[in-house]
Order: structure tokens, then sequence, then C-alpha cells
């Protein structure tokens, strides 16, 4: 499936508020400053930490109900294999700073290494451990392909935390390395990689701390940001934040505030799908973005970008409302690709970004 990155003769096609958003944001920032602000991110050495997963799009086209049993029977067309869970987050932020490593953990079962080395970017620096038991995360989508929907979904997963002996050769090679790096990002999407200890050897020792808990049909409940203490970036969707605060229909603001504030995160950002995002920062400041997408393709791993892209971007100390806008200028790119197909480029974001502001 082919998709285009839409750039020009949009803005004519937003709603008021995003207008009169981006005209405030042009009188505070101009686009040379921006450009500059996100040349100066690479330099920046940022440890990635995270579950790896490989997604699969399984193509195929509804023929009709099985005589035999209630369901609808599909042809099958074509597939899509894209690299994943943090094998995609070091790939966005390997076009924004020089220096990635990854640390992740594969399957002995089909562990795939060799597709997933050749799809991580060249400036992507590995180190795979392995479970003994079980594949590396496959999640595979089966899709109807003229409709773009999604039918099915299954995974080959297995989701137990791994062993004490690995969970050892991984704080063993983290120790030392944590320091080494201005950012540190964990990305866990609660498969049994991050063990308490293992974010415990992380802790306190990463100059730079930024997270995102996923939320998924494996773990929805058990994966809650309230686990870890002190991070300085937290990046997570709207029910994430909802699930962490036990309010399921609170306004959002105060779940915000109230979540940055138990952590004792510097910023929180939540992002609100088609709603844009809330930011949050330690001086009880409130953002409001909009999206600036206007051709939604496949929303799968635009969080995923807009944490990967905003966490450097906090680092380096950008103010809340910069760290917003970026986050949802790379959405509204992410939301354009199918999946984790490729990352979100530093230079289309550049170039959309010059054509959102003067
Ligand atoms: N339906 C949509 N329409 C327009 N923009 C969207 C839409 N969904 C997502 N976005 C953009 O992408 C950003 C992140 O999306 P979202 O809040 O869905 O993250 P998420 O639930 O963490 O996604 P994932 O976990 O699949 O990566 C939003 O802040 C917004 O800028
Ligand atoms: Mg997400």
């Amino acid at each position: 499936m082919e998709n285009t990155i839409l750039f020009n003769n949009f803005l004519d096609y937003y709603p008021i508020e995003t207008k009169k958003f981006l005209a405030n944001f042009n009188e505070k920032y101009d686009f040379s400053e921006i450009c500059s602000s996100l040349e100066s991110l690479r330099d920046l050495k940022v440890l990635i930490v995270g579950d790896g997963i490989v997604d699969e799009y399984h193509y195929c086209e509804p023929m009709g109900k099985s005589g035999k049993a209630n369901l609808i029977v599909n042809r099958y067309l074509d597939k899509e294999v894209f690299a994943g869970g943090a094998f995609a987050i070091a790939n966005h932020v390997s076009g924004l700073c020089k220096h990635v490593q990854l640390v992740t953990l594969l399957g002995k079962e089909n562990s795939r290494e060799s597709f997933i080395s050749e799809n991580l970017k060249p400036n992507v620096k590995t180190n795979f451990f392995y479970r003994e038991e079980g594949p590396t995360i496959v999640k595979r989508r089966y899709v109807h392909q003229y409709a773009n929907q999604k039918l099915f979904e299954i995974n080959f997963i297995d989701d137990r935390f791994i062993n004490a002996s690995l969970e050892k050769q991984i704080i063993d090679n983290l120790e030392p390395l944590v320091p080494q790096y201005d950012l540190v990002l964990i990305s866990d999407f609660g498969h049994g990689f991050i063990t308490e200890n293992i974010f415990r050897a992380i802790e306190g020792k990463a100059k730079v701390l930024a997270i995102n808990t996923q939320t998924n049909a494996a773990n929805a409940g058990y994966n809650l940001i309230t686990k870890y203490f002190n991070p300085n970036y937290v990046c997570l969707d709207e029910s994430e934040v909802r699930l962490a605060a036990q309010k399921k229909h609170s306004d959002i603001e105060e779940i915000a505030q109230k979540i940055r504030k138990d952590l004792n995160a510097n910023y929180l950002e939540v992002t609100l799908g088609k709603k844009g995002s809330i930011g949050v920062n330690y001086d009880g400041k409130i953002n409001r973005t909009p999206v600036f997408s206007t051709n939604v393709v496949d929303t799968i791993g635009a969080g995923d970008a807009f944490f990967s892209f905003t966490a450097p971007c906090f680092a380096k100390g950008f103010s809340l409302d910069l760290v917003s806008f970026i986050g949802n200028a790379v959405g509204a790119l992410a939301v354009q690709i199918v999946c984790n197909k490729k990352p979100v480029e530093k230079d289309d974001l550049i170039g959309f970004i010059n054509s959102l502001i003067k």
C-alpha cells in the first residue's frame, strides 16, 4: 500500500481554532529558530531500552460467509512486515540524533534477527538479549485492503517476565552504559522485558529519563506509569493516563496534572489522538495543541513517533509549547505512514513545519 506525505494546500482545511493556534505560535517562534533547535539534537547520545516487536499486515479481501460457521471468509492478497515497538522508536530517534544505542529483547524461537537488523537504521547500535522460551514478539493484523480496515489480530508472544539469570545479564550490561548517555528512553510495552530490577538499575543513573508505558491488549491495567519513580519526561495517551489515575470520566487536564505531580516528572505529554495533545509541566503550565493532520492512513505507531521526537526535544530543554508543537507535527506525518513502514524523517518534519509557520 503506497502512501504519500501531503504538505501543501491544506492550511485552508484547518478549523478556525487551529488557524488561530498557528497564528499565535507564529508570533512566538520562527521557522529558522525551530530548525536550528532541531539541528542541535544531533549530538545528543540516546540509549533506548524497550521491547522489540515485529508488526505484520496480512492484506485480504472478504469473499463471503462460510457455510459451516458464523464467519466471513477472506482471500489472502499480500503481506508487509515492519520493525515496530522499540525498533521503530530507535529508527525515529536515529534521524534526529547521531548516537543511538538500543537494548532490547528478542525470542530464541523465530528470532527474526536478520529481518530486524536489516530494518534498523545504520546509526542504531544494538544489544540484543534473547528469551529462551518464546518467539520475538510478532503482532499480526489481518487487514481488509480496499477498506483499509483491521479485521483481526493475533499475537505471537510469551509475555511472562524474563528469568533471573537473563535479568542479571541485562542489568550487568545496562549499569555501566546508562551514565554514558545524555538521554535514556524507556519504551515499555509491558511484555515481560522491563522488570522492576531492570528499571531500578536505570533509575537515578540516567542523566535524563523519558518513559512511555504502553497499554495494549496483552497488558491492559497491568502496565501503568505509576510503577516508575521520578522520570523526567513522560508521554502517554489518554487511556494510559486515565488508567494510571483510575479516573474514567474526570477532566483530562486535572488528571494530567495529578499524574505529573505524583510521578514528580518535569513534563507530561498526553496525546489525545485526533484531539492533539495536552502537556503539563513542573510549574503548573498547561499546553493544548491541536492536530495538524489532514490525511489519516493509519494511526498505529503515531504515539511512538510523538514520544521518540519529543523526548530528545525535552532533553535539550525545549519549552513545553515547542515540544507539543513538534509532537503533533510528527503525529501528522506518522498517521500518513502505514504502521511502522518507515520512520518519520527529520527533513520531512522540517518541510512540514515550514508549511505551518514562517
Ligand atoms: N485520528 C487522528 N487524526 C489526526 N491526528 C492523529 C490521529 N491519531 C493520532 N494523531 C496524531 O498522533 C499523535 C499521537 O497519537 P495517539 O494519541 O493516537 O497515540 P497512541 O495512542 O500512543 O498511539 P500508538 O500507541 O499506536 O503509537 C496525536 O497527538 C496526533 O497528533
Ligand atoms: Mg502509544
